[in-house]
């Protein structure tokens, strides 16, 4: 591919100044729910029966693939599942009472029980923390119900086995795998913000990379590991069922019947892509196609400008050359 007026090196300077979450904040924001949890270790020391028992980093600041446009802190509650209520609108009136009591220097209304998790704001500066209930009986490895961000449903997972699925891939090609999910869930953002319609779940994303990653695609030259992400969905027209190996035998996975099928690896009955009709799945895929086309034609363009002008087309006027 040509390289001419925009390289690999273009885009990794557009990464760090414009797509990924800086270090500092991230160390900031990771700190800020380790506090926390460090909090509710200690009033579990005094307090031993108290059903909440841990609260863990989840989502993309404990995979480390945030955005630099990241609005809160995803954690988990695991909680002793015996009498816990099992209504959800009760489990998080039961939760954020809970939270009230092990952090007595925030004030009531600093933790708010929101739709499906209860929100704890801290003053002053940080994020505000999102706090999603895990319903669980001690599982070694974490397994616990969910309540899902998606709607509501109780869903069997593991916030572990999740972080460590995503970290064998992280690790197998450092930095390039996390950066290019980064990269992909900022185009998916700006497509987000183009047309209020359009679905792409940063976890669908992750998984669709996941399984390139595993076929051997290499991530090291970021216009090329784009091109062959946006050619996968475009070809795949997102049909093929996507499943991994990891943690149960594939033959467990049972049929089903959505028009996405991605399927959890940690959880063989759990479809990530049950709620995208075909529909949606258009929309995604006449965007990778016009993504496609774009990086194609950026990368045979006669002049830095042209080139720039594509590239822009992927990732938005924020696009821009190391000194413009
Ligand atoms: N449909 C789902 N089934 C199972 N687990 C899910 C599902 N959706 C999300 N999760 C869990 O929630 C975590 C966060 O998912 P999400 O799609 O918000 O991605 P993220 O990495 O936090 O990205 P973002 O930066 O967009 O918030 C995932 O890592 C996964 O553990
Ligand atoms: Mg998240």
């Amino acid at each position: 591919m040509s390289r001419q007026h925009v390289s690999h090196n273009d885009l990794v300077h557009f990464a760090e100044t414009k797509v990924n979450l800086p270090s500092d904040k991230a160390k900031e924001y990771r700190a800020q729910a380790d506090r926390l949890g460090e909090k509710l270790k200690s009033y579990l020391k005094e307090h031993p029966d108290f059903t909440l028992k841990e609260i863990l980093l989840s989502g993309s600041l404990a995979k480390r693939t945030a955005l630099r446009s990241l609005n809160d802190i995803d954690v988990a509650c695991y909680i002793s599942g015996v009498d816990a209520p099992h209504q959800i609108n009760e489990l998080l009136e039961y939760l954020a009472d809970r939270l009230r009591t092990a952090f007595p220097n925030f004030s009531p209304e600093q933790v708010k029980p929101q739709t499906y998790s209860v929100t704890v704001s801290f003053r002053g500066s940080g994020l505000d923390v999102d706090v999603v209930p895990i319903l669980y009986d001690n599982d070694p490895k974490g397994y616990g119900n969910l309540v899902s961000q998606d709607d509501g449903s109780f869903l069997k997972t593991s916030i572990p086995l999740h972080i460590e699925f995503a970290s064998k891939r992280k690790k197998s090609q450092e930095p390039h795998f996390a950066q290019v999910v980064r990269l992909v869930k900022f185009w998916a953002k700006r497509m987000k913000q183009q047309d209020e319609n359009f679905r792409f779940k940063s976890f669908m994303i992750e998984m669709i990379l996941a399984k390139l990653c595993d076929e051997g695609v290499d991530f090291s030259d970021y216009p090329e590991a784009l091109q062959h992400f946006f050619t996968y969905v475009a070809k795949s027209n997102l049909e093929e069922i996507i499943f991994f190996d990891d943690y149960y035998d594939p033959k467990k996975i049972g049929k089903f019947t959505d028009r996405v099928q991605i399927i959890d690896p940690i959880n063989e009955k759990n479809n990530v892509g049950k709620l995208y009709t075909s529909v949606n799945v258009d929309s995604i895929v006449e965007a990778a196609l016009e993504a496609g086309d774009a990086i194609d034609s950026a990368l045979l363009a006669p002049t830095k400008q042209e080139t720039v002008h594509y590239w822009q087309k992927v990732f938005g006027p924020s696009f821009q050359l190391k000194g413009n």
